[in-house]
């Protein structure tokens, strides 16, 4: 049933969008104050990877662009996987900057560097370090487009000197992995091959110039929290390969930043610890709280062909909303609401103080 669910999930577009993700072209501000001391305020954000990280340059027909998504801030879709911000938007109010533009809202712009002032943001839901069933680029071609914006003197090392870079992985490439070869046997020969290639990307982020980066490890889906991998009417199956795979991920992840922390003066590398994180935030620890059961999504297909922002031949939506987002930890299936992120960023916070302040 869960591996229906799975599959089906896979199979649609949304899902498509799974970790995926677009731009508004234009800069949106996280409301509140400004964490870090100006003199050691880092001047640009840089940001790799998928959905959790994505603000806008996911493929225009999925769902991240359509209704409901958006709906509480600015109000319309913006590309991003949620129904506001995205974790990218607390990383970048942390450092005192505006969430940097989207790549692909920038090359549809005018191009400007002035809109390069918070960086850029490279990461597109859906992606991986390799190639994943969603089309986007992967990893290493995101690594490629800040490259080649070096080589064109669009951006110069300086710039990237005075940055510092947010790496989001969340598993897509597990889930291709799982969809297409699924062998439990080959599992974790493969993750090593996923740690060993962000470990290569991670260093050449570092190479470039990038004097500060920080990589999510993985959230908890294999402990029944994420619904996603749940039955959708329940909330609280639990799949063992899912435990098994986030169980040996993290560990492993652990095991490759120290060492590229040991083999690299400054210890640049910092892991942000989204299992502890999204852990503390669905047991309502903190100040934010959510109603139960926490791993409903407020936003939901009305049976399982349809996802949030689906609508049928017609027109029809295919969805429904919950009554007040702001009372949900998960947006859709997959991802977090706006105030779901705002709790795991309650918790990361003081991992964020320490590593920050040098
Ligand atoms: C857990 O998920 C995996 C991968 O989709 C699947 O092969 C396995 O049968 C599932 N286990 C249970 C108990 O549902
Ligand atoms: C976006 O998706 C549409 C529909 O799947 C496809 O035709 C188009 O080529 C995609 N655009 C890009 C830039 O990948
Ligand atoms: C990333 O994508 C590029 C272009 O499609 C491909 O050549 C490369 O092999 C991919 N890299 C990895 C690590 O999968
Ligand atoms: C999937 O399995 C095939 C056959 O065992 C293997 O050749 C291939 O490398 C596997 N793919 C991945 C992504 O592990
Ligand atoms: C999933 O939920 C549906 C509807 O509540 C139920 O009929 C089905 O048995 C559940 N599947 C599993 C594996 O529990």
């Amino acid at each position: 049933m869960v591996v229906m669910d799975m599959q089906n999930l896979l199979s649609c577009s949304v899902l498509c969008c799974f970790l995926l993700f677009i731009l508004s072209g234009r800069q949106q501000t996280v409301q509140g104050h400004r964490h870090l001391p100006s003199n050691i305020r880092p001047l640009k954000l840089f940001v790799f990877g998928d959905s959790y990280a994505d603000t806008g340059n996911t493929n225009k027909s999925l769902v991240p662009w359509k209704h409901p998504y958006g709906i509480s801030f600015p109000g319309n879709p913006t590309g991003r996987f949620s129904d506001g911000l995205v974790l990218t938007d607390y990383v970048a109010k942390f450092l005192g900057l505006n969430s940097p533009i989207p790549y692909e809202g920038w090359k549809s712009s005018s191009r400007g560097i002035p809109l390069l002032q918070y960086g850029l943001n490279f990461a597109y839901g859906g992606t991986g370090v390799f190639d994943t069933v969603v089309s986007g680029p992967n990893m290493t071609v995101q690594i490629d487009f800040l490259e080649h914006l070096l080589r064109d003197n669009v951006l110069t090392t300086k710039d990237l000197e005075s940055s510092v870079s947010f790496v989001s992985l969340a598993g897509n490439d597990h889930f291709t992995y799982l969809r297409t070869n699924g062998s439990a046997q080959g599992l974790k020969p493969f993750i090593t091959t996923v740690i060993n290639q962000l470990a290569i990307n991670l260093k050449r982020i570092h190479g470039l110039g990038v004097k500060k980066i920080a990589v999510t490890g993985l959230e908890p889906w294999g402990s029944c929290l994420i619904p996603y991998v749940t039955n959708t009417s329940l909330f609280q199956q639990c799949n063992d390969t899912y435990n098994s795979m986030v169980s040996f991920h993290n560990p492993l992840l652990k095991q490759a930043v120290e060492k590229l922390n040991s083999e690299t003066k400054d210890s640049p590398f910092f892991i942000i610890d989204l299992y502890a994180s999204f852990t503390s935030a669905l047991k309502n620890e903190g100040s934010i709280k959510f109603e139960n059961p926490p791993l409903k999504p407020c936003c939901l297909g009305v049976s399982s062909k349809y996802f949030c922002g689906n609508v049928d031949e017609n027109g029809a939506k295919k969805y429904t909303i919950c009554e007040n987002p702001k009372s949900a930890f998960f947006w859709d299936v997959a991802h977090p609401s706006q105030e779901g992120w705002r709790a795991v960023y309650s918790a990361l916070q003081p991992t964020l103080e320490q590593y920050f302040h040098y």
